[in-house]
């Protein structure tokens, strides 16, 4: 396919994706925040008439006993508990069906999510099909629920996917591995609490990924083609707070101020992208997920900066305007300097963070297919900035591989 008819294609479903964005609504949780809102949030449930709440998590969470003062105080307030803690990295549709068959079992009527994006995504999915009639692999894609989730209340451990707030949740093909997306505002919860106790013990490792992935949602909802006055707002707080406080949150993890500015700012990234999109580091990131396991901030980090430089030139009048926005450049500083200082201090936020920027055993012959899948991603769902063609993104990947 020509470069001119991928270009022609891509705007065509983008089309349609504007329209979907103005028609689908994206209800917002109530937030609870600050230290003690986890528990503050088990007050909210029972408010509701929970009576028997599944909590969505995993086994690391459990045994390190961030969960443990959540069951207790659920326990004090009479709401019993049933715990699925079989949530994995990018959980399977399997690992969701799992945590569905503990929910009827235990005839819970809420759900509860403690954890990182993965829990969050599988909670949302066991909610929206609990109350559906439908199987998590028939809710993949846009509005298949018709009726509201299950009660559904999440308690983010981890500072990145602002998941607790998007209108979607992946869920991964067993066999192929393959990410499927349900779009659909049932997903969102009644309540979340940002709350920097339960992050406090986060690896550092984990906190700059994470951090650097709630900064891509941030960057790449700025430079999308359908972001709106509203979408920048929240962005431009993101960036400016994980800029601020990720390096704070990464050298002192106890450090309660620096965890719960990188919630909120996670937050914000979220709310952002669920009307202005992500873009083509998102969508290349994914693949060096799927064909090497590197963890998804992570994969943003490391393809971050290439895509920044390639879209220098088509939209540095946008960089330049964040670059001021967040007080990296001065209202006299020219757009192209002021788009080449926030590309400066972003490289520079990875460098402070210690990006772990290899991987081990990429393999040249893997790239056409994941060209075609990033491009399969980005230009059927994203508004980017610039089109790239497969040789921008087969030069990227050769570039990652020489680290
Ligand atoms: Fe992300």
């Amino acid at each position: 396919m020509s470069r001119f008819s991928t270009i022609l294609k891509a705007k065509a479903k983008l089309a349609a994706v504007r329209v979907a964005v103005t028609v689908i609504p994206a209800p917002r949780p109530i937030v609870l925040l600050g230290e003690g809102a986890a528990l503050n949030l088990c007050n909210t449930v029972s408010h509701i008439g929970v009576k028997r709440v599944l909590i969505v998590t995993d086994a690391i969470l459990v045994k390190l006993g961030v969960v443990e003062p959540v069951l207790n105080k659920l326990a004090a307030l009479g709401i019993e508990t049933v715990v699925f803690s079989g949530v994995t990295p990018d959980p399977t549709i399997t690992v969701v069906n799992e945590g569905l068959a503990m929910l009827r079992m235990g005839h819970c009527d809420a759900v509860l999510a403690v954890g990182g994006g993965s829990s969050i995504d599988a909670a949302k999915v066991i909610a929206l099909s609990a109350t559906n009639n439908k199987t998590p692999r028939e809710l993949i894609g846009i509005l298949k629920g018709r009726k509201p989730s299950l009660p559904l209340f999440v308690i983010p451990t981890t500072a990145g996917t602002g998941s607790e707030v998007t209108i979607g949740a992946v869920v991964s093909d067993d066999q192929t591995h393959q990410k499927g997306l349900v779009i659909d505002p049932r997903v969102v919860p009644l309540a979340t609490a940002i709350d920097p106790v339960v992050m406090q013990g986060m690896p550092k490792a984990v906190t700059a990924d994470t951090g650097i992935d709630a900064l891509t949602h941030a960057l790449e909802s700025w430079m999308s083609e359908i972001a709106t006055d509203d979408t920048d707002y929240f962005a431009s707080a993101a960036v400016r707070m994980v800029l601020t406080h990720l390096p704070v949150a990464f050298n002192d993890g106890k450090n309660l101020d620096a965890r719960v500015a990188m919630g909120l700012a996670a937050h914000y990234g979220g709310m952002a992208l669920n009307k202005a999109g992500l873009g083509y580091v998102h969508a290349i990131a994914h693949q060096l997920g799927a064909h090497y396991g590197v963890p998804h901030g992570r994969s943003n980090a490391i393809v971050l900066p290439y895509i920044l430089e390639f879209n220098r030139d088509a939209c540095s009048e946008r960089l330049a305007e964040l670059a001021r926005k967040v007080g990296i450049a001065t209202p006299d500083t020219s757009d192209r300097i002021a788009a080449d200082q926030l590309i400066t201090q972003v490289k520079q936020l990875l460098k402070d963070v210690n990006i772990n920027t290899r991987i081990p055993d990429m393999n040249p012959a893997d790239f056409p297919a994941m060209v075609v899948s990033a491009f399969a991603e980005a230009h059927g769902t994203y508004a980017v900035a610039r089109y790239m063609d497969p040789k921008d993104v087969t030069n990227i990947l050769h570039e990652i591989a020489r680290g």
